[in-house]
């Protein structure tokens, strides 16, 4: 990000405070941040405080001389490589949404030539109240990104829900997404199949911990599940992949959150919906330790090795395919077989509540655990179709064409997929 400058466009709300770290980190960062701070966003923290730590003034008025003679509301919204707004009130969402162009914040934000990243922060009746709903999808089929909400308490007593702020680390992910290459060209460039689509993808492992140095984990490697990520992003999608650890880049143009445990993928998981289509491709463990050491066990001279009391971890796939509301319209689960492939995938189809298994055979021999290609069946209720051996690559790709094709065929337009998506946000 060096050498990169962000207009940060700051809205009137408790989260506001939140900035001021963001622009010490981004400074660190070596990030230059010109900041516009909207009416109510002076009645949380003062320009004063924010100039001292962007070194520069502060922009806050539409028709101040000064600032048109030195640099006028076009120009600060040109020179930035990427605008953020944060946070973002369901006000300057609202007025994004429409156009609306009555203070410095929202001109700056009509005159941007470039699509910009939005990170809300709200009472979590104003987020999920349809108008702010319309909004946001408004905002995205136009090209914005967003980062957060994030789920939890609210500064209001007794107030939880979507709503909070996204924590900075998160923010700065998000920056460094957009103004990493050819994002802004891409999206604002040739929408592809799934366009306005949110796509949400598990991969990877999960590591169960024994105590604070030992885990139990699997050979997963999460080529798959990155390649379907990445594959998701190139038609068009908005994605989300939730992985556990691997050695693999992040997926170009994809939200990617790390996480460790099952535990932690579920809540993760559930955290993003709601979603277009749901793809598990993680290899989650199946148990967890019951009683993990907070310090690092010691063998013990002359005694037995101690013994692991496992527990059953939750089924994230099965979890969010029985969902009754907000479950993804196609929800797409693997199943890693040594044997009677076809059949033990069916049973699984059925078994888990979602509407295709990806099969594959992992059986040593093939080399598909960690390996570079995969040979699957695709199987739904009803029909399977076996594909030939291909890269993981390939694979994701003609998933990713099956998907689109499915979304179609099944006429659920963006419209249709809108008010699917309100019904669940009224959730
Ligand atoms: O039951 P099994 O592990 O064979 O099922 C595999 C499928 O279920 C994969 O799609 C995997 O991502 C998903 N799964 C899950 N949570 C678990 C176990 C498996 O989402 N705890």
């Amino acid at each position: 990000m060096e050498d990169k400058s962000i207009l940060l466009i700051v809205g009137g709300g408790i989260a506001a405070y939140k900035c001021l770290e963001l622009i010490r980190r981004l400074r660190e960062r070596g990030v230059d941040v010109r900041v516009v701070m909207t009416k109510a966003a002076q009645q949380f923290i003062t320009p004063l405080s924010v100039s001292a730590l962007t070194n520069e003034r502060v922009f806050t008025e539409l028709f101040d001389l000064d600032d048109e003679r030195e640099i006028g509301h076009i120009r600060l919204s040109r020179d930035a490589d990427l605008i953020l707004v944060a946070p973002a009130t369901a006000d300057l969402i609202a007025k994004m949404a429409n156009g609306l162009a009555n203070d410095l914040a929202s001109s700056v934000l009509l005159a941007s030539d470039k699509p910009p990243l939005i990170a809300p922060a709200m009472n979590p009746q104003m987020w999920l109240n349809p108008a702010t709903q319309r909004n946001v999808h408004q905002l995205e089929a136009d090209g914005a990104r967003f980062v957060g909400p994030e789920t939890g308490e609210m500064a209001e007593r007794d107030e939880a829900g979507p709503g909070r702020l996204a924590e900075v680390p998160a923010l700065i992910h998000a920056i460094e997404e957009m103004t990493a290459s050819d994002r802004s060209t891409r999206a604002r460039g040739s929408p592809g199949p799934l366009f306005d689509r949110h796509v949400v993808v598990t991969s990877g492992p999960t590591h169960e911990p024994i105590d604070p140095v030992r885990y139990i984990a699997n050979r997963s490697s999460g080529k798959q599940g990155h390649a379907i990520a990445g594959a998701a992003a190139k038609a068009g999608a908005r994605v989300t992949l939730i992985t556990g650890p691997v050695n693999l880049p992040d997926p170009d143009g994809v939200k990617t959150i790390k996480v460790e445990t099952a535990r932690e993928m579920l809540a993760v998981t559930e955290q993003t919906l709601p979603a277009d289509v749901a793809v598990f491709c993680a290899a989650v463990a199946d148990w967890s330790v019951a009683e993990q050491g907070d310090q690092k066990i010691k063998k013990k001279k002359g005694k037995p090795p101690p013994a692991l009391k496992l527990v059953a971890n939750p089924d994230i796939l099965k979890t969010i395919a029985s969902r009754k509301k907000g479950r993804p319209e196609l929800v797409i689960g693997f199943a890693a077989e040594t044997e009677n492939v076809l059949q033990h995938a069916r049973m699984k189809l059925k078994r888990k509540g979602c509407d295709w298994i990806v099969a594959n055979d992992v059986s040593t021999e093939t080399g598909v655990m960690g390996g570079d290609s995969n040979s699957v069946h695709l199987i739904r209720t009803g029909r399977h179709e076996s594909w030939p051996e291909l890269s993981k690559e390939d694979v994701a790709a003609t998933l990713v064409e099956e998907i689109a094709r499915e979304l179609a065929s099944t006429k659920r337009t963006a419209a249709n997929s809108k008010s699917i998506r309100a019904k669940v946000d009224k959730r």
